[in-house]
């Protein structure tokens, strides 16, 4: 074996760590969840899951991953399986690999908006163009082949940019790569962040246009702040809430382990992993929530922006927000908000990379560059589809059954492992191993009986969601004996398009049922290939764990 990889430094760890959880997540996501789902009605549930699920899958995933880099296992699926000593476990770990790539495909190409967004701010192709128009650039941008945003195939070539930065960064190595880029991104960003969130908190009504009556940021703030207490009964709200803590934490998808596998064998992991965790949340509720909705509530309105929340505002909207600050700040207001969302990119898609690159390392002897290249090549064929085909909903495919749905099932499995397959006990032992904080007691509860059942029942959730997510209805329906129809997005009905006939064509056209069905397929060949690898890789470590014994005999 070669000498042992580690972070650099603590402070390059712990920034690393919150470079991986704070994301486009932070700034598009978590805004567009919050204004979805209530506003201050989804903030309590938020913190609840926040205390009971993430920060005990926190604690869990960096212990694994420590315990996993002790013995020489930098990636989820042989962590799995010496913990759980049992060959089924590593397929389970599967998905701490699977999960990345299926992630990573879809989010570089956001990533790469923001790439082409910053310097379409700094070339002023805003200036001047109406709301509509900025809107239209947008839809010109996805719409690949015909797209009018003057350079040619435009979505594609930074697509392909985007990725290339990736695997170049990653490809130096743990410190060199993506130590360094957190430390230079991640305060590059916070800075960033405060200079926009300013303009959110003093914008108040002054961007008003003439006869908006509910033009005023802090009636953004005031939507998002003030918490409303009938939500704590709907269990959509709970189930979008949990489902956000995971994708903002990057838990549940096998990126810690592999940060923390390069953690030294006792160092700290309870404070390191609570200062990146805490710094991650900062981020979010008071940076993330206070850019786009108060300043598009500013200019266009509380009802407007109910209205139009979406993903795509950032994109859609706020370019032509900026246009109103005037040339100069117009430009730089721009520019940092897509170099800021570029920097909470690129230091997660990093992270997605490690768990390919570390397993490739691991188990197949292959270099820092020959492990990155490939990690690109992967994404670029998994990404491809989602850039082409991104109007016909399989970026959202991806979204849903990678980025949301795995997760859920994978930290399940990993609770499981170490609460009750490990014991708590010994889990205990791992997390306060080299403490720098004292953990509360009492989550050696919350890991073993609390964090288990909220995940099963987030996983119901998801499941059984029923009609219009309308809990209160559909149980009382089921009570009375009418049955319980499930909701489009329930996972049981997407799976198996109950209730639809299945057409994949229409007058020689296929429908976006077949869009969707061929996404699935290609999802499933990509975990089937990961465990096809992982056998291989079972099979390797037999032999040469054979032929080692033949020599000592
Ligand atoms: N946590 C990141 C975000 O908020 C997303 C992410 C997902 C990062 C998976 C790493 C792995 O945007």
């Amino acid at each position: 074996m070669g000498k042992k990889e580690h972070w650099g430094s603590r402070v390059g760890l712990v920034l690393a760590m919150a470079g991986n959880a704070v994301g486009l997540g932070n700034f598009l996501r978590f805004p567009m969840q919050a204004v979805q789902n209530g506003g201050g009605a989804f903030i309590i549930p938020y913190l609840v899951c926040f205390l009971l699920m993430g920060i005990p899958l926190l604690w869990i995933e960096w212990s694994i991953g420590r315990y996993g880099g002790r013995n020489g296992n930098h990636s989820t699926p042989f962590m799995f399986e010496s913990i759980g000593k049992s060959r089924f476990w590593k397929y389970i770990g599967a998905f701490g690999i699977f999960t990345n790539i299926a992630v990573a495909a879809y989010y570089c190409y956001i990533e790469s908006w923001t790439l082409s967004y910053a310097y379409h701010s700094l070339a002023q192709t805003f200036s001047g163009l109406s709301q509509a128009q900025v809107a239209q650039f947008f839809g010109s941008y996805v719409d690949v082949f015909t797209s009018t945003t003057g350079i040619p195939f435009e979505a594609i070539i930074f697509y392909i940019l985007c990725l290339v930065l990736n695997v170049y960064i990653l490809s130096r190595g743990l410190e060199k790569g993506i130590e360094l880029t957190a430390k230079i991104g991640m305060p590059i960003l916070i800075i960033f962040g405060i200079f926009l969130a300013l303009r959110g908190w003093t914008l108040g009504t002054s961007g008003a246009s003439a006869g908006c009556t509910d033009c005023d940021a802090m009636a953004g703030f005031n939507f998002l702040w003030n918490p409303v207490y009938s939500s704590l009964y709907d269990p959509k709200v709970w189930v979008a809430a949990a489902g956000q803590i995971f994708f903002t934490l990057s838990i549940g998808m096998g990126t810690i382990h592999s940060y923390a596998a390069y953690v030294r064998s006792h160092d700290d992991i309870a404070l390191s992993s609570m200062s990146a965790g805490w710094m991650n949340g900062f981020v979010e509720v008071v940076l993330g929530a206070a850019i786009i909705i108060p300043i598009s509530v500013g200019y266009l309105g509380l009802d407007w922006v109910k209205q139009n929340a979406g993903f795509a505002m950032g994109f859609q909207t706020m370019p032509y927000l900026f246009s109103q600050w005037g040339a100069a700040l117009g430009t730089i207001g721009g520019f940092m908000w897509f170099g800021l969302l570029f920097f909470a990119g690129i230091t997660s898609s990093l992270a997605m990379g490690t768990p390919w690159v570390a397993f490739m390392k691991d188990e197949f002897k292959w270099s820092q560059s020959k492990s990155s290249w490939t990690f690109g090549l992967v994404v670029l064929i998994m990404g491809i589809p989602t850039v082409i085909f991104f109007k016909n909903g399989v970026f959202d495919e991806y979204d849903y059954w990678a980025g949301t749905f795995s997760l859920v099932i994978f930290a399940f499995a990993e609770v499981i492992l170490f609460g009750w397959v490990l014991g708590i006990e010994k889990g205990w032992k791992e997390i306060t191993d080299g403490a720098a904080m004292k953990v509360p007691t009492i989550y050696k509860f919350i890991i073993k009986y609390i964090t288990p059942f909220f995940l099963l029942f987030v996983f119901l959730g998801n499941l059984i969601t029923p009609k219009g997510n309308d809990w209160l209805t559909q149980t009382s329906l089921l009570f009375s004996g009418q049955g319980w129809e499930f909701d489009k997005n329930a996972v049981v009905k997407q799976l198996f398009h109950i209730g639809e006939s299945i057409i994949w064509f229409q007058n020689g056209v296929p429908t976006s049922m077949f869009y969707i069905d061929v996404t699935r397929l290609f999802l499933t060949l990509l975990f089937a290939f990961i465990c096809l690898l992982i056998y291989i890789a079972t099979v390797r470590r037999a032999k040469l764990h054979l032929s080692a014994e033949g020599v000592t005999k």
